[in-house]
């Protein structure tokens, strides 16, 4: 079970506190002269991948105490609850198993007494089969043409991962397989997609845990009446429609057939299900096969995790320097900036995964915390990142740790770009750590020679980079579906390691319940079926919109 104490509480913390005074008025610059080996000291490898921390506002005493509050927070004995099954989310009173669906060992993993490993390998099995038929043009149509397009509707973890893994795996994707998805009851996002199917060749994922979430089951409904106008007969649903889902009997309620319904369990939380059938959509893009080497990818950094020292083990450094930078530095925010554009929708999938599991104020004894928890996610793919909010990394007036991720191989080797790409990584985590002092500002302005000595005055200020801002920088040698498992499963541990240090329940998402609630309250006032008074605003708002409505 997971050590309940608040982590203010602990000796580290304090010591924490009188090594952040002494540390955060030395400069990052200064750090790298004084020590040339900085790079190597504060490099991390797994198996071919770098994680560069040494651009990070630490010393070798930042670390050790970092690492003596995991284990005074316990983070070892965590990880092995976590593993061993035990149930760890207790609020759902459900155990944290995202880990077995990617184990490909022989162990025996036991829930409710039952060995799961043998679920997962059934299910497994089940989506490969399908994966053949869909690839080998075996599973067809109402009109018995071969399905070519898919679309997977669903929401939230029911629709990011498989997405942003879809996305990144594009170079690898099946010729002949198209992929959408459809998320958003805004009707545009359904309606959209419609626009460019053929009803004959297309084939409906319905993804979502529970089956029950409304703006999955609206657009499953919207696909369905659209599927029904074409081909007119229910008994062909089964060919176009299938689930992916916990709630087998909605699934049949539905109209979606049981053979065509792939499980999955509630000790996969839906923010980390991408490995679960959650990720057929994938397997149909890419193969089966290469879900399987991102399913592996993935097991190799759970064996890291599980087993590396705290102070050689990449996701829990990753999540101590989050808490370093968020309980010490105040950081509100942390940005990651793929320089891949494969991994274009890393920061938004990652946005849920860290915001959902540790946006929390309630620690494990359900008291209001005295203590910040999780900031706030957020990026882009550089280089249009450096072309929109870079100006406020560099010079504005928070401190925003980030990652840069980018492979050392191209898969589109297409001229200079990649050099010019990498060069951009480079100089950017360069600038951010050395920066420009006034004095340097000022020589570079007069050398140029074409200004004033009062023009070069006024200038100064505004060329002034205060530097000394964080970045950890992450390397691979190319984007393959077994690093992209290996990054995603690094960041799903950092989530957990944080969640283990703030004291907080990281795998319920209580906070998007009062929305929903209050969403269905107003739907029914809406439809003119109830009468509701709320606040003048939100009065204000319904009146705005039934004067408006048509
Ligand atoms: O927004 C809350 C949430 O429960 C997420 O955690 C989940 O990923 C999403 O809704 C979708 O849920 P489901 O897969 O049950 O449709």
């Amino acid at each position: 079970m997971l050590k309940n104490v608040s982590p203010t509480s602990t000796t580290a913390w304090k010591k924490l506190e009188a090594h952040f005074a002494d540390l955060q008025p030395q400069l990052l610059r200064d750090l790298f002269k004084e020590d040339p080996e900085r790079f190597n000291k504060f490099s991390l490898y797994f198996e071919d991948m770098l994680f560069d921390l040494s651009k990070n506002r630490i010393t070798e005493k930042t670390l050790d105490l970092l690492t003596g509050l995991a284990e005074e927070m316990d983070l070892s004995g965590a990880i092995e609850s976590m593993f061993q099954g035990e149930t760890i989310n207790a609020t759902e009173k459900r155990a944290v198993l995202h880990t077995a669906l990617r184990n490909f060992t022989d162990e025996s993993i036991e829930v409710d007494g039952e060995n799961i490993l043998a679920e997962v390998r059934d299910v497994q099995k089940q989506m490969k089969a399908f994966c053949q038929k869909l690839h080998n043009g075996e599973w067809t149509g109402y009109t018995g043409k071969p399905i070519n397009h898919i679309v997977n509707i669903g929401i939230g973890g029911s629709d990011l991962g498989p997405k942003m893994v879809v996305e990144a795996l594009k170079y690898y994707q099946k010729p002949g397989i198209a992929v959408d998805f459809v998320s958003n009851v805004d009707g545009t996002d359904v309606a959209e997609v419609l626009k460019k199917l053929d009803p004959e060749t297309t084939l409906f994922i319905i993804a979502s845990k529970t089956f029950t979430t409304k703006e999955t089951i609206a657009n499953a409904h919207s696909a369905r009446d659209w599927f029904m106008k074409h081909a007119g007969d229910k008994e062909q649903i089964k060919k176009h429609f299938i689930a992916l889902s916990t709630n087998t009997t909605a699934v049949e309620e539905f109209g979606i057939a049981p053979e065509n319904t792939f499980r999955f369990w509630d000790w996969v939380g839906g923010r980390f299900s991408l490995w679960s059938a959650i990720g057929l959509s994938i397997a149909c893009a890419v193969g089966y096969d290469a879900f399987e080497e991102l399913l592996k990818g993935a097991e190799a950094m759970d064996k890291h995790f599980r087993t590396a020292p705290i102070r050689e083990n990449v996701p829990a450094v990753m999540g101590l320097l989050g808490v370093w930078y968020t309980n010490f530095f105040g950081a509100q925010t942390h940005a990651v900036l793929p320089y891949d554009q494969y991994l274009r929708l890393l920061p938004e999938y990652l946005q849920q995964g860290l915001m959902e599991s540790n946006g929390k104020s309630a620690d494990r004894n359900g008291n209001f915390v005295n203590y910040e928890t999780q900031p706030v996610i957020w990026g882009a793919a550089g280089t249009n990142s450096q072309h929109s909010f870079f100006q406020l990394i560099h010079q504005g007036t928070v401190l925003i740790p980030c990652d840069f991720i980018a492979p050392a191989q191209s898969l589109n080797p297409l001229g200079n770009h990649h050099v010019m790409l990498l060069s951009n990584f480079f100089a950017q985590t360069e600038a951010l750590m050395k920066g420009k002092t006034e004095e340097e500002a000022r020589e570079e302005l007069l050398k140029k020679g074409d200004k004033s000595s009062d023009e070069v005055e006024t200038l100064v200020p505004h060329k002034v980079f205060e530097g000394n801002k964080p970045t950890t920088s992450i390397m691979f040698p190319k984007l393959t579906p077994y690093i992209l498992g290996s990054l995603i499963a690094m960041y799903e541990h950092k989530i957990f390691v944080q969640g283990v240090l703030w004291n907080v329940y990281s795998f319920d998402q209580w906070g998007v319940e009062l929305g929903k609630q209050l969403a269905g309250v107003i739907e029914d006032e809406l439809q003119g079926k109830k009468e509701g008074s709320h606040d003048s605003s939100t009065n204000g708002l319904i009146a705005y919109y039934n004067n408006n409505r048509s």
